[in-house]
Parts: C-alpha cells; structure tokens; sequence
C-alpha cells in the first residue's frame, strides 16, 4: 500500500525487450513494501497497450471465450455475467492483465524477477525444501479445543449447507459416501472440502482424497478450480482436485509427511500488487476464510510471490502459525485430516456478515489489521480529539488556538496517472485550510508496519481515486477518507471500491468530483470532445475507452478555491 507508485519512475519506465528484465529486477530490489504495489502492471500495461493499441479488446473476448472453453470440462460454472461495472473494478489500477491476450514474454520475465529479485526472503519462512521435512518440525499436533472445532464446524456447515453428511475428521463414517466437495455454484469463487485422508501433491496442482476400505460411493470425481477469489481469471492457474476410486485408492501415493493441522491452498498471484486487489482478492478472503480458525491452518501457496509473503508477513504469519508451503515447488506428498482449497469471497473489498464465519464485518477486518499492525485500540479518538483532549486536560482554561494541535492530513499523489500536478499548490492550500500535511510522493520508501503508523498519526487521508487510498484500513475509526474523483463519471467505481467500504469500516467518507476544467483531459483534447463533453458516450464503446482516458491518461490539476469548501467540511467533521 502506501503511495501506489514507483521509487524512481524514470528507471523503471516502460520497458520492452531486452534491457527488461535487468531493470525489472532492479526494480524489485527497490520495490519493498507497500509503496509500490501496482507499479509493475500499471508498467507492463503502458508498455502493451502502446503495442497492441485497440487490439486490447480482442484480448479481452479472447480471453473470456478461453474461460469458457476451459471449464467445458465437467461441471462448468456459469460465465460471469461479464458487465461493465465488474470489469472496471478489476481495472482499478492494476487490472490492467485483462488486457493481455495471452501471457507475455515480458510477463514471464516478470515473474522470473519476482521469484529471482525477492527469493531470499528469511523472513518469509518458506519451505523450499521439496520434500516436506520442513514443515514437520513445525507441525505441531493441532491442539484443536472444543471451541476450535466448533469453529471448524461452523464454517464446515456453511460450505455443506444441504449436504447432512456426518463429516468430523476425527469419525469417519464408514459408510457414508464422503467425496471432495467441490463446490462451484458462488459465482465469485469455487472452492473444496476434503475431510479424512487428502494428499497434496503441490509438484503436479493436486490434491487427493482418498476414501477409507468400503465408503459407498467412490466413484474417481474430478474437479479442477482456480484457487483463488477470482475463479474466471485466467492468470490464476487451476488446481485439481481428485476423488479416487476404490481400485485407485489401492495404488494412492504414499504420504511423505503427515500433519495434523488443516491446510488451505491458495493462489497467490493474479491480479496482485496492486494494494487493492492484494487485499480484495487474497487478504480479506483469506481473513473470511481462516481467521476463525485461530492460526491453525496451513497455508499451501500455488504461484507463490515471495515479495507478497513479505510485504503482508505479519498478517499471513498471524492467520496460520505454520511454515508457508511453496506448493508448486512442492514435490512431496503431504497428508492432512483436512484441505480446502479455494478462497471464499463475498464481494469487492467486502465482507458479507450474514455468509462469514463469525459473522465478521470490514470493521471487523480493519480492527483486526490495526491490531496486527500494532495500532491504538479500537476505542481510541482520531489522533486530533486525542491529543487535545490530552492537552486540555494537561492545561485547563488555556485559549483553545494554543491547545489545538492541527488535525492532519496525509495527501498522497499518484506517480503515473491520475496524479496532482498542481501538487506544491494544493499541499499549500490544505495548510492554509488549517492542516498539517503529510505529502506522500510516489518515491517515498516506507516499511508497511512505518507507513501503518504514519496513517494513524492521520486524521485524514486524501488522494486521487487510486490503490493508494488502501491505507485506510489503517486509519482510526471517524476517521476521513477524503476521495478525489476524476472526470469521466467516475462517482460510481469511486464508491463501491473506496467510498462504500470506508463507512462499512466507520470512517468518514468524503468525495470530491473534480469538474471538466480540472482535469488534464480538457487541455488535451477540449471541451467539446465527446472525452470531455460526454463520458457516458465513452463508456458505452466499452471499459477499454473509458479506463484509457479516465484512469490512464487523464491527471488533476485541483482547482484550489473550488476545492477550499470540501476541506472547510471535512475541518468541521474531524473537530464536531
Ligand atoms: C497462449 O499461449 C499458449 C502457450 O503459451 C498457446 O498455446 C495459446 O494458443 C496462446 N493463446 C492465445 C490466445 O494466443
Ligand atoms: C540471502 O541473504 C543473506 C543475508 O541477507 C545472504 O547472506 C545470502 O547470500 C543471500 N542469498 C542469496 C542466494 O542471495
Ligand atoms: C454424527 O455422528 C455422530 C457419531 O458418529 C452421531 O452421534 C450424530 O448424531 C451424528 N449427527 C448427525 C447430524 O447425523
Ligand atoms: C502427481 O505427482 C505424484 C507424486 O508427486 C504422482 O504420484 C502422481 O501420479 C502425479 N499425478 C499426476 C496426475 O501427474
Ligand atoms: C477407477 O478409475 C479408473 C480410472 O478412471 C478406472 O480405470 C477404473 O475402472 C475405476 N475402477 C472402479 C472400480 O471404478
Ligand atoms: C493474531 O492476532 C491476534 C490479535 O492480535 C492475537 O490475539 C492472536 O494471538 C494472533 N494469532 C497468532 C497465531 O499469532
Ligand atoms: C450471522 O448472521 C446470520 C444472518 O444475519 C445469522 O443467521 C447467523 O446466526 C449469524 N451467525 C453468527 C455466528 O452469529
Ligand atoms: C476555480 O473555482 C472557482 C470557484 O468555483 C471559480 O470561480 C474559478 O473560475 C475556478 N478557476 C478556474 C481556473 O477554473
């Protein structure tokens, strides 16, 4: 998270061919932490999109026709309802992969970079062993208590609902069918339960259930998902999921570890690095898929990013207490009493309460990731009433303008597009409103546990619609996110993917619609360009036009005195 953009923008501009992948890496050596998250697509984008031009939208087709193909195998989900709005919302910023139609070379050598640049992550206590032995040492017995499997439990019956099969993992009921459980009916994610015997081979994608002696019903099924929140995305790799058959079971690969805690296997590549679609698409996922669990469950990462395990450590170390498995790396065969594979996802950056275990809510989920990242608790002021209240308390009876430390206001500018030209002018402008102003600039290099602490040292987060607007699960409750909306009728993709979930979370949410003239759009093209004159009309010729010049091309040139009566809002909000 953090400012969304890149350390040194003119290193790592758009690269083709051969000086790519030295500079890709490069780059990644510079890239820690949450600073840069999208940069690398955003890059690989700029870079296809000058090649392939308006081929892009072939891509697209090509690539939704190749998911259909896909799953005609067996049981096929619906196609997702490909509307506008959803496509849009895996473009917001780093979506931009869509618009290949295939993988790339240079994709590759990104890849290859990930793994080569960040491999040697100590931290990241990755058991690249191949054989399994390192994660027996920490295979601790499972020391489920009672309110742990009621846990299990629970979660168990939400993914069986209908099903009354008799499924703990301690009794296996002998002879009750008791296949995988693929289910693939959620139109946002398919997932797996496996109870009793279930073997991952990481080596070939596979997971194995094999049933015991005599269970009814075996009948070799065979599913194959995408282990991740978005099961049509077609750069999430597919894992096979097996029910073997009586004679199978006989000739079933040997385990070469056992564990007796849960795992889940889980896709980590995709539309990550961009800080919203990490947490959209993998952390707030995985929070509905394992936080009740308490730690007990291992993680097996298929296509794993080692800087993804380090940049969100602390929060994968605290929903599993065991060694991340590189499963594709993994040529063993482990044995488990239980594997899901697949993420559950709900919505866009959401939670739905009503499906989650514990009836967790986004509150829930920022509270949790403050906690982690050792903020305040969840009682304490905006950082503005805390210290004045403390100062009133210190100094009863003193004039209120000497009491008063300034509420602050972080102010992050984006680094390729959408960003505050008239930076210096706008940073001047919130001063005067009253502010102290924490400018963020793209090049600013935070770890994510300094750069949590600054934003809550902030009562208000301002930005241009952007990645960098994530850090508000950092923010205090009553806290501001103040939202810069760009030309192009961008009010609605501005709240379903921040604004909405800023008040799920109990922050205050403010937009600020830019006008026509504010936007770089107008200079470059003029007020009667349709680009100008009517979004609407561009939106209809498809998300491609739309997100080219409304979230690619266009920048903000804040009008100052049109803005001063948002701040004056926002002022009065943090101080009623
Ligand atoms: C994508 O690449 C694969 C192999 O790399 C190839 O088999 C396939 O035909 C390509 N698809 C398209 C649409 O180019
Ligand atoms: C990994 O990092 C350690 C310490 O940071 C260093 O000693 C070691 O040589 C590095 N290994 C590789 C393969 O780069
Ligand atoms: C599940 O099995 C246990 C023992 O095997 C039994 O006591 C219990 O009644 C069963 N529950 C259901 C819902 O079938
Ligand atoms: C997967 O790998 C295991 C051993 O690692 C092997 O026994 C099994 O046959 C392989 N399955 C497939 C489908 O290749
Ligand atoms: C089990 O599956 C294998 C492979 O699909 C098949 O050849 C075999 O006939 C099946 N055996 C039984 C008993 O169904
Ligand atoms: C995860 O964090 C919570 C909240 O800080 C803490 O209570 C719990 O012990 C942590 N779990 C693990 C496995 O670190
Ligand atoms: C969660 O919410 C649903 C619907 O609002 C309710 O039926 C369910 O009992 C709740 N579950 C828990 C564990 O509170
Ligand atoms: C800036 O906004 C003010 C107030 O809305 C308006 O009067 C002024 O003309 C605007 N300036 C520019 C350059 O558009």
């Amino acid at each position: 998270m953090g400012a969304d953009s890149p350390p040194s923008s003119s290193s790592t501009a758009p690269v083709a061919g051969v000086g790519a992948k030295n500079t890709v890496k490069q780059y990644h050596r510079i890239v820690v932490g949450f600073l840069l998250g999208f940069f690398v697509v955003l890059v690989l984008y700029t870079t296809l999109s000058s090649q392939f031009g308006s081929r892009t939208a072939i891509g697209v087709l090509q690539s939704l026709s190749a998911v259909r193909t896909d799953q005609a195998t067996g049981a096929a989900p619906p196609l997702p309802s490909s509307n506008t709005p959803s496509n849009l919302a895996q473009e917001e910023d780093g979506g931009h992969k869509n618009d290949k139609p295939n993988k790339t070379e240079e994709e590759h050598i990104q890849d290859d970079a990930h793994r080569i640049g960040k491999n040697n992550q100590s931290e990241a206590k990755l058991d690249v062993n191949n054989n399994g032995q390192n994660a027996e040492k920490t295979g601790q017995p499972a020391a489920n208590d009672a309110s742990d499997r009621m846990e299990e439990e629970l979660i168990r019956q939400e993914i069986d609902q209908g099903s009354n099969k008799n499924d703990t993992i301690m009794e296996p009921a002998a002879t009750a069918p008791r296949k995988p459980i693929c289910d693939l009916s959620d139109p946002r994610y398919d997932i797996c339960e496996i109870s009793g015997d279930a073997r991952t081979m990481g080596a070939n994608r596979t997971v194995l259930y094999v049933p015991p002696v005599g269970e009814l019903g075996s009948d070799g099924q065979e599913w194959s998902i995408r282990d991740q929140s978005r099961k049509h995305l077609e750069f999430v790799n597919k894992v096979t999921v097996k029910s073997l058959n009586a004679s199978q079971s006989l000739a079933a690969p040997e385990c070469t570890s056992r564990h007796a805690v849960r795992a889940l296997v889980f896709a980590m590549n995709g539309l990550t690095s961009n800080p919203w679609h990490d947490f959209s698409d993998v952390l707030i996922p995985l929070f509905i898929t394992t936080r009740a669990l308490e730690g007990e469950v291992q993680f097996l990462v298929s296509d794993l990013q080692p800087w993804f395990v380090d940049k969100y450590r602390l929060v994968l170390k605290n929903l599993s207490r065991y060694d991340i498995i590189d499963f594709n790396q993994d040529g063993g065969v482990r044995c488990y009493p239980h594997v899901t594979v697949g993420l559950r996802s709900h919505r866009d950056l959401g939670i739905d309460p009503a499906r989650a275990p514990r009836n967790y809510t986004m509150l829930d989920f920022r509270l949790y990731i403050r906690e982690i990242y050792r903020l305040p608790s969840a009682g304490v002021s905006i950082p503005y009433k805390e210290a004045n209240s403390n100062a009133a308390a210190a100094a009863p009876g003193a004039p209120a303008e000497q009491l008063q430390r300034k509420p602050r206001l972080m102010l992050i500018n984006r680094g390729r597009t959408r960003k505050f030209v008239n930076f210096p002018e706008i940073v001047g402008a919130v001063q005067k409103a009253g502010f102290e102003v924490i400018p963020i600039e793209p090049r600013r290099d935070l770890s994510v546990e300094d750069f949590a602490r600054t934003v809550d040292s902030c009562d208000v987060l301002m930005g241009a619609h952007g990645a960098g607007l994530t850090n508000f699960f950092f923010l205090r409750t009553n806290a501001v996110m103040l939202q810069v909306v760009p030309w192009g009728h961008m009010e609605h993709p501005s709240m379903a993917f921040y604004g909405g979930p800023a008040k799920e979370m109990r922050l205050r949410d403010v937009e600020y619609s830019i006008a026509d003239v504010e936007s770089t759009l107008y200079d470059k093209y003029g007020k009667d360009n349709p680009v100008v004159s009517d979004p609407e009309s561009i939106h209809k010729q498809g998300w491609q036009l739309g997100m080219r010049y409304y979230w690619i091309e266009q920048d903000i040139r804040l009008n100052v005195t049109r803005f001063a009566p948002t701040l004056q809002k926002v002022l009065q909000m943090i101080r009623e």
